[in-house]
């Protein structure tokens, strides 16, 4: 009953240095230009970064957790102005459109049969020098893409954790009929 791509997206670790071509790439930010956001503002910018070079300076700026990440072709910043969303509720809806936008690429990078694993272990300063990115954007998370390599080039932890099964609260915890 539920769609497949939910099911079997997941956040692997274990990324091939595979090219990724033009044309998935297109179709996963065409995926996400299509999310919906709040008053249809459309808060996400999309910064895509496949140029070696770049890539190895953006590199500097992950955490030792992520370190797995750096065999990843492409690394997409995903960034909106902090005022740039709705104002609704004084809530920070341009992260929500950012993370709708996110989930939408995500899938779609599942149905391409390549993996993507979003993130906040980075040091943003770093990222936004690098990118050139305006003082005003923040960015609220930084998403790599891949096909799937061997597991063998993980180091023990990430292999331990790519092994270990997808975990969710139960629907009895988390869904509240008629009343909370
Ligand atoms: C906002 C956000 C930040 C995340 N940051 C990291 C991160 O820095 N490093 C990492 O390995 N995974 C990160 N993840 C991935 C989560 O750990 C993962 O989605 C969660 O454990 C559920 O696993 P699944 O995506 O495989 O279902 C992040 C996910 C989100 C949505």
């Amino acid at each position: 009953m539920i769609l497949e791509e939910i099911m079997k997206r997941r956040s692997g670790r274990a990324f091939s240095d595979k090219p990724v071509s033009d044309e998935m790439l297109e179709s996963i930010l065409e995926a996400g230009r299509w999310a919906p956001s709040c008053g249809n503002t459309q808060a996400w910018n999309f910064v895509v970064l496949r140029e070696p070079d770049i890539l190895t300076q953006a590199h500097d700026a992950l955490s030792r957790g992520n370190a797995y990440a750096k065999a990843a072709p492409i690394m997409i910043l995903l960034a909106a102005k902090e005022d740039g969303g709705c104002p609704a509720h004084g809530l920070p809806y341009f992260a929500m459109d950012v993370g709708l936008a996110v989930e939408n690429m995500l899938l779609q990078t599942v149905h391409l049969g390549l993996l993507g694993h979003p993130t906040a272990g980075w040091n943003e300063a770093k990222l936004k020098e690098l990118s050139g990115m305006r003082e005003e954007y923040r960015i609220v998370t930084v998403i790599f893409i891949g096909f799937e390599g061997d597991l063998n080039i993980l180091d023990e932890r990430s292999r331990e954790k790519e092994k270990a099964p997808r975990t969710r609260r139960e629907l009895s915890e988390i869904v509240h009929w008629n009343s909370w």
